[in-house]
């Protein structure tokens, strides 16, 4: 029963997550566009907001912004703040149940460090908060008068986070977790500062003053940030499809690369669509910063490294998989040899550190099934994708007979 209200479950949360994403994403993408396209009018001069005309779906729309707030308060306000909270709480809920739910599968990788899934839980939410601390202590400092300077701390605050989530986490839960922090900076901007802002000015405008123009200003300056981060969070969000992009033990800079990579693609829109021209040059450094976190992956991978004739150092881990929580030495003692027989002949020309499968240039997933060990360690995985469904292999490609999936159920039940 667990694995099926597991498999579903994440299913399910990841639909919310991804629907609730492109709903805030959208607005943010949106409301960037439509303040770079403001134009002053009689009714509202330069430096005091504009106005824009679109056309869309049938219609024509005549919007105004006004810096710091309209003259009395209009008796129909609509608020955008649900898009981001609901994208958080179901990324945060999406992250526990796939996470820390299911630590030994896809959080802790006993070759980097063998920790309890409770101590890794601690560690993921933890950072996550302190994430928010640095931020915002960032922004809140004599830094937030230099762009420059509070981008650059920002940028070096997020490849530090990749590098220490590298030393604790599996490659893929070091990234998803970059992600994560990033994600909660951006909700956090409009729970603590825009949406607070907002209700101060709209409180100082009922009580007939006129609203500190500061106010506004912090506010926008957290919702740019968000918009620069958008492309980078989305990366880190799916990279846990592509093992390329978190398997290389340089993983951190593959990050660094990304954030540049994304903020200057962003910059080349907003710039754009405040007619500021086109900024051409943005896509070079993104297209050098992508060519650099594609070639770091493949110096450092160790399947890619054969396959492009390069040479193959081995680590020595110390650290034995059977040390994690679950995958004890009697789970892995029932891993017998006809359990490895069927893997071996149906699984593991994929799922090796150097996959032989032609097409393959690391096993995917990270999913590796060469020793006890490790189909030890992935056995509800296993479960889900070869005897629950017929997932694995992909098309039945290796032509696994009914009889052995059997003998895997068998194996399974015993766990
Ligand atoms: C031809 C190569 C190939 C073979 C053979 C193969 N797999 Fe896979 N496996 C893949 C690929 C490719 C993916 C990634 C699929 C994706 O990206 O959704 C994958 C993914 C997986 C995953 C991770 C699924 C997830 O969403 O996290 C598991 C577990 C898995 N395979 C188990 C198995 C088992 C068990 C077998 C043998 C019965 C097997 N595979 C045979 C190629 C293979």
């Amino acid at each position: 029963m667990y694995p099926i209200l597991h498999e579903w479950g994440g299913f399910l949360i990841r639909w919310t997550h991804v629907v609730a994403a492109i709903a805030w994403i959208g607005a943010s993408f949106y409301f960037m566009h439509l303040d770079a396209s403001l134009r002053a009018i009689p009714a509202i001069p330069a430096g005091k907001g504009g106005e824009a005309w679109e056309v869309h779906g049938g219609g024509f729309y005549q919007v105004r912004k006004y810096l710091v707030a309209p003259d009395r308060m209009p008796e129909h306000l609509i608020w955008h703040k649900w898009q981001s909270y609901s994208t958080w709480l179901s990324g945060f809920f999406l992250l526990c149940w796939v996470y820390y739910g299911q630590a030994d599968l896809y959080l802790i990788d006993p070759a980097v460090r063998v920790i309890t899934p409770a101590t890794g839980a601690f560690i993921g939410l933890g950072a996550l908060a302190l994430g928010w601390l640095i931020y915002d202590g960032l922004n809140r400092s004599a830094l937030a008068n230099r762009p420059l300077i509070l981008a650059s701390a920002v940028f070096a605050t997020v490849v530090a986070f990749a590098y220490g989530f590298q030393q604790v986490f599996s490659g893929r839960a070091a990234m998803l977790h970059t992600g994560a922090v990033i994600a909660t900076w951006m909700t956090g901007n409009v729970f603590f500062v825009i949406m607070p802002n907002q209700r101060k000015a709209i409180a100082e405008l009922v009580a007939g003053r006129v609203p500190n123009p500061a106010w506004g200003k912090q506010a926008k300056n957290r919702s740019s940030h968000n918009n620069y981060l958008t492309l980078p969070v989305l990366f880190f969000m799916l990279s846990g499809h592509y093992p390329l992009a978190w398997s290389s033990s340089l993983s951190w800079m593959i990050v660094g690369l990304v954030v540049i990579a994304g903020g200057v693609v962003r910059h080349f829109f907003n710039v754009r669509n405040a007619g500021g021209g086109d900024r051409w040059w943005t896509w070079g450094v993104a297209s050098a910063c992508v060519a650099a976190a594609v070639a770091i992956s493949v110096l450092t991978s160790p399947g890619v490294r054969e396959r492009v004739g390069l040479a193959v150092e081995r680590e020595a881990t110390t650290a034995s998989p059977t040390q994690t929580a679950s995958v004890t030495p009697s789970k892995v003692a029932l891993v017998d040899d006809t359990v490895m027989g069927v893997i071996g002949s149906r699984c593991s020309m994929c799922h090796a550190p150097e996959p032989l499968w032609p097409d393959l240039a690391a096993p995917p997933k990270g999913v590796l099934l060469d020793t006890p060990e490790h189909v030890a360690r992935f056995a509800s995985a296993i479960r889900t994708q070869a005897v629950l469904t017929h997932a694995m292999p992909p098309n039945n490609i290796t032509d696994m007979q009914p009889e052995e999936r059997q003998e895997l159920a068998r194996w399974l039940a015993a766990q």
